[in-house]
């Protein structure tokens, strides 16, 4: 799979405006927190500092890991920002899985942030595992598999903006809570189906005709 330079740089605007949206919270003052979870955030300052700086961490470097001059002259530099952006998926997957139980919408919610969590925390061992073993095409796939899972920071963002508009033009009559329990697993499954669709493996088995015996 190979990405465009526009299909890039778009990837890498939307990343970095979300990183910039994000941001806010670390300054941890309450005004800027999603306004029906204020106070469980208010309660929960460790693993939402915890989830918001690794998962911001990941966001912003992810993009330069498909850049191919960098991966092809400066690897050393793919090594060191790789090893930032898995230490940016544990903490945010592990930020994530403690804030999932108190997520809003409730337990359809909190699954969907937990199978995130998982599937985030799973593509990056797999992506370090693969490299570790000298596997470059498999830790490439994997790679692209958990950074699908980090732009769902980006797809959910976008699913609200999507939701506020339709709303507010009275196209749509959802209330909130259920779009966002819908969107708690939209914002990610999607994503993991195109990589996954896109990353399969190349080795088909061969038709049957075409085996020498
Ligand atoms: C990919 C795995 C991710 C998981 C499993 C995850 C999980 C969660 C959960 C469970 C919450 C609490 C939601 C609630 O209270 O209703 C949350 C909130 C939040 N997450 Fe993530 N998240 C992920 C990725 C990211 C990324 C990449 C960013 C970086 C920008 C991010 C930034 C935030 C922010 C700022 C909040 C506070 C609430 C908001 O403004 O939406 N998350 N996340």
């Amino acid at each position: 799979m190979r990405i465009s330079r526009a299909g890039w740089a778009l990837m890498t605007a939307l990343s970095l405006f979300i990183v910039f949206v994000a941001a806010k919270y670390l300054t941890f003052d309450p005004s800027v927190y999603f306004e029906q979870q204020r106070e469980i955030y208010i309660d929960r300052a460790l693993p939402l500092g915890l989830h918001v700086t690794g998962a911001i961490v990941a966001l912003a470097i992810g993009p330069l890991q498909f850049a191919t001059p960098i991966r092809r002259r400066l690897p050393r530099l793919h090594r060191t920002i790789g090893i930032l952006y898995l230490l940016g998926c544990l903490a945010g997957g592990i930020g994530g899985l403690l804030l999932a139980p108190t997520a809003h919408g409730g337990p359809i919610a909190t699954a969907g942030f937990i199978g995130l969590a998982v599937s985030w925390l799973v593509t990056g061992t797999m992506g370090l595992y693969m490299i570790r073993t000298g596997r470059v095409a498999d830790h490439r796939r994997w790679m692209i598999r958990s950074f699908a899972l980090t732009f769902s920071a980006v797809t959910l963002r976008l699913m609200l903006i999507g939701y506020a508009t339709l709303s507010a033009a009275g196209l749509i009559t959802l209330d909130f809570t259920t779009a966002y329990v819908a969107i708690a697993w939209l914002c990610w499954v999607p994503n993991l189906l195109i990589a996954l669709h896109f990353t399969r493996s190349a080795k088909h088995p061969q038709p049957r005709e075409s085996i020498t015996v």
